[in-house]
């Protein structure tokens, strides 16, 4: 069982995501997400298993560097950034960086996904933490980011001696993964019946 606050996986506090698992067989067709993007994604988890926090240093740097996308994690009257909301949240982001990379899925991570994508959005944001920041993470943001995460990862994931086709593998397997979870956490944000 986690420690993390806030962190629900598997437990009986998250719903049924409105995402069946034969959707999601679809989706990573969509994506070119097979086998091997798995085997690669567990070779990742030895490789930033160790790296967390740098990795979080980096992205956190990033999100505090821009406004429009800090002003996410800051109050909602004041506009100053919530350091007690930013620090609860970076424990469960790096605790993502481990489920991404262990690659496990099933229902109880499908679960999980939506549950994320609900806390990104009006109908959870802020809830997990009690804190008193806006109240969407706004859709126009959500996929963008997926480029400098995974783009900023990439030198975490040469960092433990893997071959060049092996990093690239990797990185591959990130970037599709992040578009898959994007898309599952986007389903709040799309009108009803169009996911
Ligand atoms: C929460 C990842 C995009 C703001 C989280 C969590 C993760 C995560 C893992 C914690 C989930 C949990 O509670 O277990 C990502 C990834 C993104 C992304 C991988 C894109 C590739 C964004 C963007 C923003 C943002 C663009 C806007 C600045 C937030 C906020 C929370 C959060 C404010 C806390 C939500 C709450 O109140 O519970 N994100 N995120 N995220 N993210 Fe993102």
């Amino acid at each position: 069982m986690s420690t993390i606050p806030g962190y629900t996986y598997a437990t009986s506090a998250v719903a049924a995501s409105p995402v069946t698992l034969a959707d999601f067989e679809q989706m990573k067709a969509s994506v070119l997400f097979g086998d091997e993007d798995v085997k690669f994604l567990r070779m990742s988890h030895d490789v930033v298993q160790d790296q967390v926090e740098a990795i979080l240093d980096v992205w956190y740097g990033f999100v505090g560097s821009q406004p429009h996308l800090l002003a996410s994690f800051s109050g909602k009257s004041n506009g100053q950034p919530l350091g007690d909301y930013l620090g609860a949240v970076r424990k469960r982001f790096g605790q993502w960086i481990l489920d991404t990379a262990r690659a496990d899925y099933g229902q109880k991570w499908l679960d999980y996904q939506h549950e994320i994508g609900l806390r990104h959005h009006r109908v959870k944001k802020n809830k997990t933490d009690g804190a008193p920041s806006t109240e969407l993470v706004p859709f126009r943001n959500l996929f963008a980011l997926i480029f400098p995460v995974t783009f900023t990862l990439r030198p975490f994931l040469a960092k433990k001696g893997h071959s060049a086709e092996d990093v690239e593998k990797m990185y591959a397997a990130w970037v599709k993964s992040c578009l898959l979870q994007v898309t599952l956490w986007s389903h709040p944000y799309i009108k009803p019946g169009d996911f």
